[in-house]
């Protein structure tokens, strides 16, 4: 077929320019695998005048995205402006209704309007493609919508956002205290001015709740998703799980379980041995548990604009070649209402740090409180010693369930001789 893939791009920063980058330098190869070309027919962005660092002159510009998707004759929109709702909702809707394709990057828009936009593009019978809104580069959606059909999945297990990863891996190679890194970090590109959608783990879950609602068929359920970030990490709490044999990284955790689908994402203490802890620096990585394929493992870069953009171009080239599914998988009809399992259910072991002052007792006193809750500690790290200043005192311990462990922290918290805040990481070792 010779007739082009008509293509008008809303957004023109790092994934709207890295994909027209793809698109030129690619084109010969595109085509052939598209069995057509592409043409950009058009283009918005907030500033025209912006040097964009390549030639966008023979594009037809729009200012305003929303009419550029409603007015132009073409046959996909990829919006790559970014945003939970607003202009980049607004832009989707529009080209919906006029039949248009779309293909974006935007996890956020996904994770707290994917059901409804779902429903939309089915109606109007359209493909919503998104290979690059979870984990970049990494074909994530496309493994699990379709290399992994044939399974079950019972559990998906990430590093969903770099930023976190660059932090918590450059705290450990250095010995930095969060603060300084996060500060490196900004420096250097991977973290926003405003880094609190990275660091309190909101992205993370944006991209959990999308890869859990395609693994399980339910219906996106960001709310669900229990949220903690890694700001509370200390250089301290690095060096320690070193010690214990862990990495410190933040994951992004959706499992089945007899009581309903359990989302999570926090901090956690992964095994050295473990492949998840060996990915480092910006990198991202999901392992997927079929029922029948077993584990599989995918690492590569989350971010940055080739890697998206080339899942961007990955998706392009699907709607080009009639490859077109439901958005999350299955009919959105088929798609059920999640029976959210609540984090106090949770049942794990911990890594419990505490800056106690040298008491006659205090110690005696933790380990009551643990029994008390039926908690059985596994191992006690008291090294130093200070007359007038707390020293740190760490004790892992075993399964336990998550609501005793926080009844035991509230009333190891009130312990005299126990400074506040005691930090607590779960242990993953699957
Ligand atoms: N960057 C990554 O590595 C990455 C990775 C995965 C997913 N994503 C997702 O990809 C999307 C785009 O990210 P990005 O990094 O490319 O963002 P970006 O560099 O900030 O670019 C955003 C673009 O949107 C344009 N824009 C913003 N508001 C607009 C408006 N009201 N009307 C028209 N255009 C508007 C901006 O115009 P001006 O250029 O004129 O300001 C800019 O060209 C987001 O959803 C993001 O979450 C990004």
């Amino acid at each position: 077929m010779t007739t082009p893939l008509k293509i008008a791009i809303a957004g023109l920063g790092t994934v709207g320019m890295g994909t027209i980058e793809i698109l030129r330098a690619n084109s010969q190869t595109l085509k052939r695998r598209a069995q057509r070309p592409f043409e950009v027919v058009a283009v918005s962005a907030r500033d025209r005048g912006r040097d964009r660092g390549a030639d966008i002159s023979n594009f037809c510009w729009y200012d305003d995205p929303v009419k550029m998707a409603t007015e132009v004759d073409c046959d996909v929109v990829l919006e790559l402006i970014g945003g939970g709702g607003g202009i980049a909702k607004s832009v989707c809707e529009n080209a919906i209704a006029k039949g248009r394709h779309i293909v974006t990057a935007n996890k956020a828009l996904l994770a707290l309007h994917g059901t409804e936009l779902a429903r939309a593009s089915e109606s109007a019978g359209v493909a919503f493609c998104y290979e690059a809104a979870v984990a970049g580069g990494i074909p994530v959606i496309k493994t699990l919508r379709e290399s992994l059909s044939g399974n079950s999945v019972s559990r998906i297990q990430g590093i969903l956002n770099g930023t976190c990863n660059f932090i918590l891996s450059s705290m450990r190679s250095s010995g930095s205290a969060f603060g300084e890194v996060l500060a490196e970090a900004q420096k250097l590109g991977y973290a926003e001015s405003d880094p609190s959608l990275d660091i309190d783990g909101v992205d993370a879950a944006h991209k959990l709740a999308i890869l859990s609602s395609i693994a399980f068929g339910t219906e996106l359920d960001f709310e669900g998703v229990h949220v903690e970030g890694i700001r509370s990490i200390s250089a301290e709490d690095i060096a320690f799980a070193d010690e214990l044999g862990f990495r410190i990284k933040l994951l992004g955790i959706a499992e089945k379980t007899p009581e309903g689908i359990r989302q999570r994402v926090h901090p956690a203490m992964v095994p050295i041995s473990a492949p998840i802890s060996a990915i480092e620096g910006v990198l991202n990585g999901v392992s997927i548990e079929g029922d029948f394929v077993g584990p599989v493992m995918l690492e590569g870069a989350g971010a940055g604009g080739g890697p998206t953009a080339s899942a961007v171009v990955a998706d392009l080239v699907d709607i080009a070649c009639g490859r077109i599914l439901p958005l999350l998988g299955v009919s959105s009809s088929y798609l059920t209402r999640p029976s959210i399992n609540p984090m106090e259910d949770h049942k794990g072991a911990y890594f419990i740090r505490m800056m106690v002052y040298d008491r006659p007792g205090v110690l005696a006193d933790i380990s009551a409180t643990l029994r008390d809750h039926d908690i059985s500690i596994e191992g006690v790290i008291q090294r130093t010693r200070s007359a007038t200043e707390a020293v740190p005192v760490v004790v892992t311990v075993h399964e336990t369930l998550e609501r005793s462990m926080n009844a035991a922290m509230k009333k190891i918290a009130g312990i005299e001789a126990i400074q506040s805040p005691i930090q607590a990481i779960r242990i993953e070792r699957s």
